[in-house]
């Protein structure tokens, strides 16, 4: 059996571009004991694959992704076609965390992403197959580890969520609204503020390109924050850290602004506002609250199912078309969770094992 795999061949300089990938078809070989196969049907696009394109990811993260090599540890839901594990069974719906390709031989019980990428199989009675890439899975468990147990919402906290539009800011800004808080909401168009007044109603929303971000951030919260969920780093953190009331916290989830950057970031230049008004600021990884996971999915599916959060999805067709759908997410041309819909495999043989490399 023959399929493609996505591998990176240059570390993007700046701006990921499509041709900083090839597409090769790899032979796919037969599950050993322990192991089932994989037919991947969603893979995801995450924000924090941009940390791993280069020579060397920051330290204590996943490792940097190795040149024309495939990419091991990218959330991805599929069906079991064969196994030879104990617990799965061909139709099985499942994740595991060998995306961006169309076949997978995983091993169960092998942890993958710090626990959240093990086999896994999933219950679609909860929500469809791409929504554990999402609101089920990674996503869900970021937002809601670092909302509910990092930032420690407390009641009556204002919280201001930066790239609110996106697979993580959208959840924490809507958990955020149904435990009743006034939230803010920051995003980059006009019309993704509409989406997150209109849809995801909260209670206040900007352009952060509109104007100068302390100043729209004061408009849209005059008596400060509590909370600062970040998404973005740099100027917004910045601001954020103005902003903040006495005790506040900031939940430090990534840092977007500075993923491309060539020239080593400049920190917030008001930083001893965290002595002067005893901020607590804390850095985070979903992946370090795995444990959480069988909480977060009660909870979620509780939400989902009673029609309490919405979830857009930015849907991208066709397994070649994945590093095109990283670009436009970091761009910010995406509005919620964003996915590849891997399409139909184009080649198929019988002589598995056979391998067949084309660049
Ligand atoms: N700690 C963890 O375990 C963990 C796990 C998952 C994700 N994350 C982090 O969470 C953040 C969101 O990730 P995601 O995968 O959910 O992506 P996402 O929010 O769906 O997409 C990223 C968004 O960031 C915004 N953006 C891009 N460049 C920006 C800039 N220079 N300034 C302000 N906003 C910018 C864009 O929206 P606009 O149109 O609004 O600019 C874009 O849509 C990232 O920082 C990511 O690294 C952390």
């Amino acid at each position: 059996m023959i399929g493609r795999e996505v591998r990176p061949i240059t570390y993007p300089r700046g701006e990921v571009r499509a041709s900083d990938f090839r597409v090769v078809e790899a032979g796919v070989r037969e599950p050993r004991p322990g192991e089932v196969l994989v037919r991947n049907t969603w893979t995801s696009v995450d924000a924090a694959l941009r940390l791993r394109l280069r020579e060397e990811a920051p330290p204590g993260y996943f490792p940097a992704f190795p040149l024309d090599e495939p990419m091991d540890g990218i959330m991805t839901v599929g069906e079991v076609l064969e196994s030879r594990a104990d617990g799965f069974a061909p139709g099985d719906t499942v994740w595991h965390a060998s995306g961006w390709r169309d076949y997978a031989v995983v091993e169960a019980g092998r942890q993958a992403l710090g626990g959240v990428g093990t086999l896994t199989r999933l219950d679609l009675r909860l929500a469809p197959p791409q929504a554990h890439l999402g609101v089920l899975g990674g996503n869900g468990l970021t937002a809601y580890a670092g909302l509910f147990h990092v930032a420690g919402l407390r009641v009556g906290d204002v919280v201001w969520v930066s790239a609110a539009a996106g697979a993580v800011g959208s959840l924490v800004a809507q958990m955020a609204k149904i435990r009743g808080h006034r939230v803010i909401g920051s995003a980059g168009s006009d019309e993704k503020v509409r989406h997150l007044r209109e849809e995801l109603g909260l209670d206040a929303a900007f352009n952060y390109r509109a104007g100068p971000l302390p100043d729209l951030l004061r408009e849209a919260a005059p008596d400060g924050v509590d909370v600062y969920f970040d998404n973005v780093g740099g100027d917004h953190l910045e601001a954020a850290l103005g902003a903040l009331r006495r005790a506040g916290r900031v939940a430090i989830c990534g840092m977007i602004s500075e993923y491309t950057a060539e020239e080593p970031p400049q920190g917030p230049g008001n930083l001893m506002l965290a002595v002067t008004k005893g901020l607590t600021i804390r850095g985070f990884r979903g992946s370090d609250h795995a444990h959480l996971l069988p909480e977060m999915r009660r909870q979620m599916g509780a939400w989902l199912r009673d029609g309490r959060l919405r979830c857009r999805e930015t849907v991208i067709d066709g397994l070649a078309q994945a590093p095109v759908a990283l670009a436009a997410l970091l761009r910010g041309d995406n509005t919620g969770k964003t996915l590849v819909r891997i399409d139909e495999v184009p080649h198929r043989e019988n002589a598995l094992g056979a391998a067949r490399h084309r660049g």
